[in-house]
């Protein structure tokens, strides 16, 4: 399965922040943000990834993550012109794709809890049809909204509709089969002019081909869209961090634990970074900064 991270768009929502700097190159706490939504296509077992970003802020992401070899990855870049839509993805990524599933996850998207890793891989490892998730949040406006009959089962999706059938909102994590591309290029755009990653999923509705996940209490999800949701987030992160001692979204990590890449190639990552807390927790794992 192929993972792409959708980390375009001006961020104006955060502006003046963001006018000299992507989003998704914003600190949440003590890394940048493009770091938690690879985490999550990494704890999905992906190894190849795609990140889609403007023209202008493309180079800074391959300074920061490059060909992603040191973690056992293989990173590679496309630009996005304009930002027409989330469902845009398919259609800048057809070659990336190829003949395999994707996953998407938005580049200001995060994830965490415990039970992640499992339901990750259970939806990457569905051959058919689509998986997507939810979440039960106070504004349900401001997302893509399930609608359930009485039994729990999926009605339709809406894109922040002015009166939500409940308040289940999708987040911004999408597994597929091939057939996305061939939808995604059968999508018109919105009235807000995009082509909306709500559309691809009614559509695999349509086909009786969405699988819809409900996420529950034990799984943080944050939209870091806002400077409230991003202190929010980055409260969360320290917070978890500092208490248990265990890194949230520390990729060299993952990769180790992934198989992506050996430990001594994960401590080398740390020694890299030993000026740093972040790079003080990889070699922990070699019992130089702590009692285990
Ligand atoms: C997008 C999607 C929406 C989804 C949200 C999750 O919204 O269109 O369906 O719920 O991401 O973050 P946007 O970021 O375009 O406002």
């Amino acid at each position: 399965m192929k993972g792409i991270v959708l980390a375009g768009g001006r961020g104006t929502r955060l502006y003046p922040s963001t006018k000299a700097v992507s989003k998704q190159l914003l600190t949440i706490y003590d890394k940048p943000l493009i770091y938690y939504p690879l985490s999550t296509l990494m704890l999905a077992g992906i190894q190849d990834v795609l990140i889609i970003s403007t023209a202008e802020d493309t180079p800074n992401f391959k300074r920061l993550l490059g060909d992603g070899a040191h973690l056992g990855m293989n990173i590679c870049y496309a630009v996005q012109k304009t930002p027409r839509g989330l469902a845009d993805a398919f259609l800048i990524g057809e070659s990336f794709i190829g003949n395999d599933n994707v996953c998407l996850v938005l580049g200001d998207n995060f994830f965490y809890g415990t039970d992640i890793t499992m339901i990750l891989n259970k939806a990457s490892q569905r051959k058919e049809g689509a998986t997507i998730f939810g979440y039960l949040v106070k504004n349900p406006q401001d997302f893509g909204v399930l609608e359930l009959d009485a039994a729990g089962n999926v009605r339709s999706i809406e894109e922040k509709p002015q009166h939500p059938k409940s308040n289940y909102a999708v987040p911004g994590l999408y597994f597929y089969d091939n057939r996305v591309i061939e939808l995604a290029k059968q999508v018109q755009p919105s009235a807000r002019g995009e082509l909306e990653i709500t559309s691809i999923n009614n559509a695999y509705l349509a086909l009786g081909q969405l699988h819809v996940e409900l996420f529950g209490r034990g799984i943080t999800w944050l939209d870091t869209g806002s400077p409230s949701s991003l202190l929010k987030a980055a409260t969360f992160v320290e917070t978890v961090q500092v208490n248990t001692g265990y890194y949230i979204a520390c990729l060299e990590e993952i990769a180790w634990r992934r198989g992506f890449i050996a430990k001594e190639e994960m401590i080398a990552l740390g020694e890299a970074l030993k000026m740093t807390e972040y790079g003080q927790y990889l070699l922990s794992y070699r019992g130089e900064y702590s009692n285990d």
